[in-house]
């Protein structure tokens, strides 16, 4: 089934993404999440509720197209997923859009997706996410890709790599602390701090790349296994 993300991930990558769902449909599958999920929300305000929900809807059914069991997805204490044991993978939600990417660990060593409202970055929102040379890229990009808010862009390219790298160290990654050049639909994050290492292997340069589908940006991180 075509995901989102197609092309923008290699094709060993389940993608499930759901699009448009209405409250009442992400409310049935609330009813349903398993018990100690449901326990994770249960405080939570109604929107809350439902993007979680339905986002681990979207991953289940991408673990089961790796022919994984659709087992429980727990958020750690820092928030990021805990996948089942073989498996690594992201998941993102937006209004109205959720999707979900999981791959087998002897595929990737690492995923992060993103998915924003395409549209550019509220006022000062720069000034707390630009490194190095982006502000001179995103001056230069504005007349290159006219019509793409590649400010929000950017913002979601960074927003993956963190969701790519934070499994990989257990560390905090800032916005200044990692550079995005973009080639084409192709991006690289390089790390500025101590980088990744997977096993053995420094990696401090994160691959990914962007679409805009349907009013939406979408990035994606993989972060291949070395060797
Ligand atoms: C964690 C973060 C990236 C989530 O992004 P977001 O746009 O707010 O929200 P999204 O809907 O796209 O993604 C939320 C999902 O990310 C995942 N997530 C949360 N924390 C995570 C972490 N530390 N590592 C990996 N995934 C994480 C969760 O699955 C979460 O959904 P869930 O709570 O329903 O399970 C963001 O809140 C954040 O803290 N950003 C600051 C760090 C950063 O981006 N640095 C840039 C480095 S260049």
């Amino acid at each position: 089934m075509a995901s989102a993300f197609d092309g923008l991930l290699p094709p060993s990558v389940a993608c499930e993404d759901l699009s448009g769902l209405s409250a009442a449909r992400e409310d049935e599958l609330c009813d349903v999440l398993p018990p100690s999920e449901r326990a994770v929300v249960a405080g939570a305000v109604a929107q809350r509720r439902r993007e979680f929900a339905a986002v681990r809807h979207a991953a289940r059914r991408a673990l089961s197209r790796l022919g994984r069991p659709a087992g429980v997805i727990l958020p750690g204490t820092d928030r990021a997923p805990r996948w089942p044991a073989g498996v690594v993978g992201s998941m993102t939600h937006c209004p109205g859009f959720r999707a979900a990417a999981v791959a087998l660990d002897r595929d990737a060593a690492s995923l992060g997706i993103d998915a924003e409202p395409h549209a550019p970055l509220p006022d000062g929102v720069h000034d707390l996410i630009l490194a190095g040379e982006e502000r001179a890229m995103l001056a230069e990009l504005a007349g290159e890709r006219r019509g793409c808010a590649m400010d929000r862009v950017l913002f979601s390219a960074k927003e993956s790599i963190y969701k790519a790298w934070y499994p990989l160290t257990g560390r905090w990654l800032g916005f200044d602390d990692c550079e995005v050049t973009f080639d084409g639909n192709a991006f690289v994050g390089g790390v500025l701090i101590e980088p990744a290492v997977v096993g053995g292997t420094v990696v401090a340069r994160f691959h990914g790349r962007w679409a805009i589908r349907d009013g939406i940006v979408l990035t994606a991180v993989h972060v291949p296994r070395p060797g």
